[in-house]
């Protein structure tokens, strides 16, 4: 089984070099990757050769343009990163009768209400961003390859940045934080998400029939105050030096914090399908938070 990775140094990439790896060989790229084969998603048309080259029998994209904000000054660059190129890889890959496994997002919806939506809730993207993930899934659904989407939501790693790591710096230095306590949602790890999509595409290889659209999120939901706080607490009780009192950590709404792309204020997901479909169990996010800190505070 040859198995083609792109966008390996993301925060699912990494972790996809890990979890793929028992399945075949990986041949794993990124945009500045040596050698011949490139996959410089700004160039759609270089990845169809790309494709070609390798011949996998399974595709898996964890490439993308995730910078929400700065994706609304610069679109057409999002809509060829999230959109163009991936249509050319979901055409590439049909006409090999590959899979592709492909990663989307909760800002697909428009963040009204407060049920957890399903994979045909209407969908309403608010941002640059949201839209051009939303095209990349239809152009794979378009394409006719078999193919497993994942949205997913508020992804954290241990390597490299992310909120809590933020919230942690910020306790450390400072007596008063505000933070945001109107968007509902489930931080959700790469490690998760990585091992999931190993486990799906072992049991699609022999169903095609799996192939559709999954919500993968952790169990559970929070928001950013509640999560902020119960990530300085466990790093309290791990003996970190925080100045922060929890009673000082105040909550505000998004207005406080205004940003160019608009934030979906209900980013529940429903995870029955996913879990239905593969026999899976989501965790609970503070495990993964809890496990991503433990790493994070050796
Ligand atoms: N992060 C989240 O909270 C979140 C939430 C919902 C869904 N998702 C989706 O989950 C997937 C994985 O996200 P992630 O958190 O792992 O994102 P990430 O860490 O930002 O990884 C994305 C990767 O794509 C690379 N990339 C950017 N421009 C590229 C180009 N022109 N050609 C090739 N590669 C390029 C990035 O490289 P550089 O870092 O060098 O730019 C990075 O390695 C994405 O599809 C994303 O939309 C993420």
């Amino acid at each position: 089984m040859k198995i083609l990775l792109l966008g390996k140094n993301g925060q699912v990439g990494w972790e996809l070099q890990r979890s793929l790896a028992p399945l075949g060989e990986v041949v794993a790229l990124d945009f500045d990757s040596p050698g011949p084969l490139t996959a410089d998603f700004s160039k759609p048309e270089s990845l169809a050769a790309t494709v070609r080259a390798v011949a996998p029998q399974i595709i898996v994209n964890a490439a993308a343009h995730t910078a929400v904000d700065k994706a609304e000054s610069e679109p057409e660059l999002a809509r060829t990163i999230n959109a163009s190129a991936v249509g050319v890889i979901a055409r590439e890959a049909a006409l090999l009768g590959a899979w592709l496994a492909h990663y989307s997002t909760d800002y697909v919806f428009d963040g009204s209400g407060s049920t957890p939506w399903v994979e045909d809730s209407p969908t309403g993207p608010l941002s640059v961003y949201g839209r051009t993930k939303l095209e990349g899934e239809e152009a794979i659904r378009a394409s006719g390859v078999k193919h497993l989407i994942f949205r997913t939501s508020w992804v954290y790693a241990a390597r490299g940045g992310n909120f809590a790591k933020t919230m942690l710096k910020l306790a450390k230095e400072r007596d008063r934080l505000t933070v945001i306590n109107d968007q509902f949602g489930a931080p959700t790890g790469a490690e998760l998400l990585a091992d999931v999509t190993a486990h799906a595409l072992r049991a699609a290889q022999q169903q095609p029939v799996l192939s559709g659209t999954y919500h993968a999120v952790a169990a559970g939901e929070t928001h950013w105050h509640d999560y902020a706080r119960h990530v300085i607490e466990f790093a309290r009780r791990a003996g970190q030096p925080i100045k922060v009192s929890l009673d000082a950590i105040e909550p505000v709404p998004t207005s406080a914090f205004p940003t160019p792309a608009k934030r979906p204020g209900n980013s529940r997901m429903n995870t029955s399908k996913l879990q239905q479909t593969f026999g899976l169990t989501l965790p609970h996010w503070q495990t993964g938070v809890e496990r991503m800190l433990t790493e994070t505070l050796a």
